[in-house]
């Protein structure tokens, strides 16, 4: 058994990029594994600034993995922020941390890039997360190729103090599925809430379909052969499908003749039987908040009671005991 961890950030509702990426693997690790997994507030204040919506977002971020299978029996669920032992952490870590380290980051560096206002958070973003996977003793982390980068950046950070002030934290190392690593969004680009083009786990039927119909294609004639590898509609298509569908489908592709509304039906079916258990697991959740709220409450004790053993075997290294 290993000590996982992961963090979501409720900026708004899980998507399937954050599902097949991120999520999927909590659900399979939390068998036989110790499991700390967070919907990560902190992080998502330097985009939400709305009380009321960052109180909604985590309530529904939390529902969300609750219906799609996160057991708070086999693992920890809880709020970043219900944790103030890492953002102690975050700032012993801070200090020692090199300004050029931060500077390469991407999140950081495309807001430079693009020439938009970017705040000393949103700089500091990738040792808060070093903090919140170091606080635990995470051996693994389980993640989307896009935050494969901010793992490094931790191990970098958790290596320079086990440097100079001796073996103290854990160095992490990233689990990344191969085949939904960077789920594409119905615009063909990464799928992200930043992107609007995100497709969602949750919802009617009817608003799902009509998401999933506005996928872009190509305008080549239906009867022209078609190469499946590198179209994100038949990418999407693959999320769902066994082997021999996949297969089945490249088949049609390379053969001509079919069109895309095809593919879709075949995605919007193929999803709504995906995601069926798990939408109705939310209805009768909505209904239990009070019972949310318990699990979020118990695992914010046991992520502290894990969190202060870490905090204090950093203080004591660095000379703040
Ligand atoms: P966030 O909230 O952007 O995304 C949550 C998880 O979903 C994955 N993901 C994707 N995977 C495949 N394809 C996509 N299109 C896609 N979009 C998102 C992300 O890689 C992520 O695993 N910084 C983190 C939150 C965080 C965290 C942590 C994660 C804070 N502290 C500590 C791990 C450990 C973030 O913004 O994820």
């Amino acid at each position: 058994p290993c000590r996982v961890l992961s963090g979501i950030q409720p900026t708004g509702r899980p998507h399937w990029g954050n599902y097949f990426g991120a999520i999927r693997q909590y659900i399979d690790l939390q068998e036989n594994n110790q499991g700390f997994y967070f919907i990560a507030d902190l992080h998502a204040l330097t985009t939400v600034r709305d009380a009321e919506a960052l109180r909604q977002h985590v309530i529904d971020t939390s529902l969300d993995l609750l219906a799609l299978g996160l057991d708070p029996k086999k693992a920890t669920l809880f709020v970043q922020s219900q944790v103030p032992e890492v953002s102690e952490l975050c700032w012993i870590l801070l200090s020692g941390t090199p300004m050029g380290l931060l500077q390469r980051c991407v999140a950081y560096k495309e807001k430079m890039d693009k020439g938009l206002p970017a705040d000393a958070g949103l700089f500091s973003y990738p040792v808060l997360q070093a903090a919140d996977i170091l606080a635990y003793d995470s051996q693994l982390v389980p993640v989307g190729a896009d935050q494969v980068q901010h793992i490094e950046v931790c191990r970098d950070i958790a290596q320079r103090f086990n440097h100079q002030f001796g073996d103290t934290f854990v160095l992490p190392n990233a689990s990344v599925l191969d085949d939904s690593a960077k789920v594409p969004g119905t615009d063909g680009e990464k799928m992200s809430k930043s992107y609007d083009n995100t497709l969602p786990l949750f919802g009617t039927t009817k608003k799902i379909r009509k998401q999933i119909m506005r996928i872009t294609t190509d305008s080549r004639p239906m009867e022209d052969p078609k190469e499946p590898e590198g179209d994100h509609l038949y990418q999407l298509f693959s999320l769902f499908a066994s082997e021999d569908q996949k297969q089945e489908m490249a088949a049609k592709y390379r053969g001509g003749g079919f069109g895309y509304g095809e593919v879709k039906k075949a995605v919007a079916e193929a999803s709504e039987e995906h995601f069926a258990k798990a939408r109705e697991k939310r209805l009768e959740l909505e209904q239990n908040l009070d019972y949310v709220h318990q699990v979020l409450a118990d695992g914010a004790t046991r992520a502290r009671e894990v969190a202060a053993g870490v905090l204090s075997r950093a203080q004591k290294a660095c000379g703040l005991r």
